[in-house]
């Protein structure tokens, strides 16, 4: 069977971790090989991303950008890029598009973040989980520890339109997660059996 490379976007508390176990069960009871992974990773540069994400280190956006960038270039060649030729489905939870809507909705310009990622091979499919900030926040449980990013409601719907803005252009099926668990998956589903 041929792998396959599927990203899931979205903003935090969009329930890409949630939708991704549903759908690694469901492809594994058809047969399918499949790993979840997400970026960051925990990698040492990833690490060093986890500790900016929690505010114990500073460095300017730009090199935020550089850091992501790396820690997605090990990721392609450990991880997602063997798991592909051997024929499994790669569910990655963030990819670039991440870093094209946060770094960019950070003041970095879209334009270098593209070049700087040029080395990110396109996957077979992308899915953005599209929920309002406000609905997104209210999911995250109290108990989280939240990240940088995360805290900052304003930062999440600039972040939210951005992804509504690529969309288009970088060609993500945006699925409409404001709805029922159960409906939110089974459009995933189904986009997912298109590419396989
Ligand atoms: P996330 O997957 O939401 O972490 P968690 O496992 O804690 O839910 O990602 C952590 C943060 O990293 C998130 O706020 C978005 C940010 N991020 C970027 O800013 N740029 C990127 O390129 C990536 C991959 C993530």
């Amino acid at each position: 069977m041929k792998g396959k490379f599927v990203s899931i976007e979205g903003i935090d508390g969009c329930g890409k971790s949630t939708h991704a176990k549903l759908l690694a069960r469901w492809l594994r009871a058809r047969g399918r090989e499949v790993i979840i992974t997400d970026e960051p990773t925990n990698s040492t540069i990833g690490r060093i991303i986890k500790q900016v994400l929690r505010g114990e280190l500073r460095v300017p956006v730009a090199v935020e950008a550089l850091l992501f960038a790396t820690d997605r270039v090990q990721h392609v060649k450990n991880v997602i890029e063997p798991a592909v030729r051997s024929g499994k489905v790669v569910l990655n939870e963030r990819y670039i598009y991440s870093s094209l809507v946060y770094q960019s909705a950070r003041g970095v310009p879209a334009g270098w973040i593209k070049l700087i990622n040029n080395y990110a091979p396109k996957p077979d499919l992308a899915i953005l989980i599209d929920v309002p900030a406000e609905v997104a926040l209210a999911r995250i449980k109290p108990s989280r520890r939240l990240d940088e990013f995360e805290r900052d409601l304003r930062l999440q719907q600039r972040v939210r339109r951005n992804y509504l803005r690529i969309a288009k252009r970088e060609g993500l099926k945006i699925v409409d997660g404001a709805r029922s668990c159960g409906e939110v998956q089974a459009e995933i589903r189904k986009l997912i059996s298109a590419v396989l």
